[in-house]
């Protein structure tokens, strides 16, 4: 297993390119098994959930590779049905072979993911969804058997849970319509990026939708659907957590080959705290000279802020003076950072689903254990502005996620670099 270490104090300078966005490359790659022919997935990262996605897929029938930052499936005429829980268990993401599984092959059996590190993850939504299309579906033996003997069809579904949309259900249903008899109409569909720039794949591959972006999605159901070339949007998550960077360390940072109109709840947000936020057509430099300023911030859906973001944004809370509160709306138990964080001499403190942070004067360096994917992220901001040297263990969560994080922290002048334990 990896270690990375890091000595903080450096103020980060330069331009860092943002990679491919995860969580639009895994539902787009999933989504390529709607047609029998050859799709070519652009500016996919090269991660960890990327590969264990192609190797779902190869698991399932088709072909698919990834090379150089373009992922190719051929997933042919006949696709095993069976999505096993060696490969799920490993991502939750995988969850999303099985709207396209049954809308192709008329059967889905995947194992049921489970719970993680970030707390429960059900996925009643996608049930309800696929069972709306007319799919028969069971749980059996840990997996979940969906069925469809007569073509799917259109419907009428409301996708709202306790915690709102859901944005790999909104997935998981749309690509189950495209492909189903008449039209569904999904109310309460998740708005996210992610989910527009799925429909996007779909709507080049021939399928009928509109509404994407808005709480409603309307699909006509199409008889079949094309292979395509298609990039992926950039990674707003990716792109956020160095602007937190740059925030925090005082720096001055241009952040490329990003989409800004993805991230205005995160830049607003900074600017309250002091931060410095320009804005180009796919440009953010962001600076930072004075003191921060404590602000609250409720994670919300889409547009509001993300909870991909929340461990990040308590790290710069960890070093802004006064008092600031985080709300979680999303995940209430996602709260695994605050631990480690206090072990670097942040204080906080939790209340239900709100963390209350008191700002420190200055965080020092410790060993500290990543939990999850947005958690160690959340870590590494705090090590690049502690005293002394950090070691983040269990780096293989940062990996699922964050492209050559090492080498793009250095380029912009970080100490920072991977050891093996
Ligand atoms: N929910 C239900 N029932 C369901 C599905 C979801 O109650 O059937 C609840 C969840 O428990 C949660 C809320 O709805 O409280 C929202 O969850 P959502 O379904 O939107 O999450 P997801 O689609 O499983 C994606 C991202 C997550 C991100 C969330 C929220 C991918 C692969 N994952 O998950 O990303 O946190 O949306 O934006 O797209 C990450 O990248 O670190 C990550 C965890």
């Amino acid at each position: 297993m990896d270690k990375i270490v890091i000595t903080g104090g450096r103020k980060l300078k330069g331009e860092v390119a943002i990679s491919g966005a995860k969580n639009s490359a895994l539902p787009i790659i999933a989504a390529s098994l709607l047609s029998e022919e050859e799709s070519v997935i652009e500016n996919v990262p090269d991660l960890r959930d990327i590969q264990t996605m192609l190797r779902l897929l190869r698991a399932l029938g088709a072909k698919a590779q990834y090379e150089n930052g373009t992922v190719t499936v051929k997933p042919g005429k006949n696709l095993n049905p069976v999505a096993p829980y060696k490969l799920v268990s490993t991502m939750r993401a995988s969850v999303c072979v099985m709207g396209p599984l049954l809308a192709r092959m008329g059967q889905a059996e995947v194992s049921i993911p489970g719970g993680c590190i970030i707390g429960p993850r059900p996925i009643d939504l996608h049930i309800k969804g696929l069972e709306a299309l007319g799919a028969q579906v069971e749980i059996q033996h840990g997996y979940v058997n969906a069925r469809a003997p007569k073509k799917l069809r259109g419907a009428d579904i409301f996708l709202g849970g306790s915690f709102g949309s859901s944005v790999l259900a909104t997935g998981n249903v749309m690509m189950a319509a495209v492909l189903a008899q008449g039209k569904t109409t999904i109310e309460n569909a998740a708005c996210e990026p992610e989910v527009v720039d799925l429909a996007r794949f779909l709507k080049k591959m021939g399928a009928k939708i509109i509404g994407e972006g808005s709480p409603i999605l309307e699909i006509e159901g199409v008889k079949k659907l094309r292979g395509i070339r298609f990039a992926v949007i950039p990674d707003r998550i990716e792109a956020g957590t160095y602007l937190f960077a740059a925030a925090m360390t005082g720096g001055d940072v241009l952040i490329k080959k990003t989409e800004p109109a993805h991230t205005h709840a995160v830049a607003d947000k900074l600017r309250q705290s002091g931060v410095r936020i320009d804005k180009g057509k796919m440009t953010l430099r962001v600076r930072r000279n004075g003191r921060l300023k404590p602000v609250d911030v409720t994670t919300l859906p889409y547009p509001g802020f993300p909870t991909d973001l929340q461990a990040q944004m308590m790290a710069l809370m960890s070093i802004t003076p006064g008092i600031s509160v985080i709300t979680e709306k999303i995940y209430p138990d996602r709260f695994m950072h605050v631990s480690e964080l206090n072990r670097m001499g942040s204080k906080i403190f939790l209340e239900g689903n709100s963390a209350i942070v008191h700002g420190v004067k200055r965080l020092s360096g410790a060993p500290v254990m990543a939990s999850d994917l947005r958690a160690s992220a959340a870590l590494v901001l705090a090590a690049l502005v502690a005293e002394g040297t950090t070691e983040v263990h269990r780096v293989y969560h940062l990996d699922r996620g964050y492209e050559k994080l090492e080498t793009k922290f250095s380029f912009l002048g970080a100490s920072i670099h991977r050891e093996r334990e």
